[in-house]
């Protein structure tokens, strides 16, 4: 039984030190020198090469190095019997939970506004004009691990907090919509919109300008679920209507986002580098290691994806 790190762009040492310093007895390796595929029976991976996981004949378990397992599946040649066990940790919790607050409570404050009125000096009385947290509507795409902690983090400043999920929910403070059918009522009432879905074919290019075109004209737009929840070409044009006002963007189709990608240098685009949370090795390794035994003793893993939903 080995155990292979496939995660070229996240950091493979600092994971092979936590695995080695919790369980020196485990046998740890780093793709591409993974000696006999036959040997390996765990992976942790993060945006695994095609073909990586199935070239490996005794794969049993794949541990998503996040939070998003769409990252597996857009493998053709995924192993469909192999499990998938996702992150879900307090601290990439909350380090979302404090992107969230902060976005909003930048937008609740007028606060882009308030940037280009300094750069053009100018003083307005009229920015005293805000509204109240409680007749602030947030809506969150999203009531899972993340969209539940912002939401309740938002209902704890007094804003008027919906959240929408494909099954339905009822979540003490936050107004909670399902469905297709839910969305548009959702939508109607966010002057706030917070992506937090996972991607899946049902979810990709969710955000597009059917969608703007039912939030509130002049709504704030925060993506922080992923890129390709987003139709690119449909965000600029809905922004310079007024239709929105601002977004706020952690995830792009491409990443990183090109150079000479139009969302950097709009004004009305807030880019920030996929860095909303982030997995912390030192406590997400001690839940990998508890999920192994727990396989080795036949028991149920922690947080296995669904591979059927895709998240
Ligand atoms: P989660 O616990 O699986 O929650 C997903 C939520 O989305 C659930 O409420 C689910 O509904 C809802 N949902 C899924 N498909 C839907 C659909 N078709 N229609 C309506 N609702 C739907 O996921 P999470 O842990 O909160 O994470 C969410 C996403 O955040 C991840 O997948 C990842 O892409 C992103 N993320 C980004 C960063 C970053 O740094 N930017 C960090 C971590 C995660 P049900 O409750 O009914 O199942
Ligand atoms: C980051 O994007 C994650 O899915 O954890």
């Amino acid at each position: 039984m080995a155990v292979l790190i496939i995660a070229s762009h996240d950091r493979p040492d600092w994971w092979l030190r936590e695995l080695e310093q919790r369980d020196p007895a485990l046998d740890v390796r780093i793709w591409p020198d993974i000696g006999d595929p036959a040997d390996i029976t765990y992976v942790l991976a993060w945006k695994p090469p095609p073909g990586a996981l199935a070239s490996l004949p005794n794969l049993a378990i794949v541990f998503s190095l996040g939070a998003g397992v769409d990252h597996l599946f857009t493998d053709p040649d995924f192993p469909a019997h192999v499990a998938v066990v996702r992150v879900v940790d307090p601290y990439l919790t909350a380090g979302m939970r404090e992107y969230v607050l902060l976005h909003t409570l930048r937008y609740h404050k007028n606060q882009p506004a308030l940037d280009q009125q300094q750069r053009d000096h100018v003083w307005d009385d009229r920015a005293r004009e805000l509204r109240r947290a409680d007749e602030q509507g947030v809506g969150i795409l999203g009531l899972g691990e993340l969209g539940q902690a912002c939401g309740n983090a938002l209902v704890g400043l007094n804003f008027d907090v919906a959240g929408w999920s494909r099954s339905p929910k009822d979540l003490p403070g936050i107004t909670c919509f399902d469905g297709r059918g839910g969305l548009d009522a959702l939508l109607g009432r966010s002057r706030i919109l917070i992506c937090l879905l996972p991607l899946t074919p049902e979810t990709d290019g969710i955000l597009n300008a059917n969608l703007f075109s039912k939030l509130p004209k002049g709504a704030f737009l925060i993506n922080a679920a992923r890129g390709g929840h987003m139709v690119e070409e449909d965000l600029i044009p809905a922004l310079e209507s007024g239709r929105l006002a601002h977004a706020t963007l952690d995830v792009f189709r491409e990443e990183p986002l090109p150079g000479d990608h139009p969302f950097w240098d709009h004004s009305q685009i807030t880019v920030t580098p996929h860095n909303a949370a982030i997995t912390d090795p030192r406590s997400v390794v001690i839940q990998i290691l508890e999920d192994i035994g727990r396989h080795q003793r036949g028991e149920a893993l922690s947080n296995q994806v669904d591979t059927g939903l895709g998240y």
